[in-house]
């Protein structure tokens, strides 16, 4: 079942509880929120004090993408603000099993995160401990940005990989999915698709936007 995850960080956010309800009434199925740190990516965003705001308007989940050097340092404030995944790269985290465990501890979904030139195969030993894999189709650190066209046999091998460890794993791809490359990822076996500018920089509205995606993602 597709699932679509406005990224926030694409909103305006003087209006940004307003457009969660928009794209929540288009079917968004959770909500991504982009940590960025200002070291492992050029940018910063937003902290804890994002999701402690909008937890109490919205039901859907909140993942909490950690684009930052030292994820252990953020996880227990993300949690105790109300997140209920918490996404980390193995870029930082050679042996990410001590913080797997961790946020597995604490009750909370978990899921590894990696950039466009790491190996993809090297998840594979983690995938029957996570949720969520998620494979960028950008280099992180700002929306907007185009689809990487490789992604799509990365996300190939990540699918026969998932299948062959942990079908219950989702497969996620975040940056630059469109109404374009939403199939393109989907054909490839992406079942969970993050959407900031697409949906939120839409002409037709965050409703509109996040239903023709979903609507796009479900047709292989
Ligand atoms: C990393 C961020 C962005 C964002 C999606 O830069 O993770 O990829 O979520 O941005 P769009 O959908 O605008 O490419
Ligand atoms: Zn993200």
């Amino acid at each position: 079942m597709p699932a679509i995850a406005p990224s926030i960080l694409a909103a305006d956010f003087s209006r940004l509880g307003e457009l969660l309800k928009l794209a929540e009434a288009g079917g968004a199925d959770r909500f991504h929120i982009d940590v960025m740190d200002g070291h492992f990516v050029p940018n910063l965003s937003m902290g804890s004090v994002v999701v402690k705001g909008l937890r109490p308007i919205t039901k859907r989940p909140l993942e909490v993408h950690l684009m930052v050097e030292e994820p252990m340092r953020f996880v227990d404030g993300f949690v105790q603000a109300g997140a209920d995944t918490i996404i980390f790269h193995l870029e930082v985290q050679p042996d990410p099993v001590p913080l797997l465990q961790q946020i597995r501890g604490l009750g909370k979904k978990v899921g590894l995160a990696f950039n466009p030139d790491y190996p993809v195969d090297r998840i594979e030993p983690y995938l029957p401990d996570i949720d969520l894999a998620l494979c960028m189709t950008v280099y992180p650190g700002f929306g907007g940005q185009a689809y990487i066209p490789e992604s799509n046999e990365r996300i190939r091998l990540l699918r026969k990989l998932i299948d062959r460890s942990n079908p219950r794993c989702e497969l996620e791809v975040d940056g630059g999915i469109d109404r374009r490359t939403i199939s393109l990822a989907a054909e490839a076996g992406a079942t969970v698709f993050v959407a900031g500018t697409a949906i939120f920089g839409s002409p037709a509205g965050a409703t509109v936007a996040t239903r023709e995606l979903l609507g796009l993602a479900g047709h292989r």
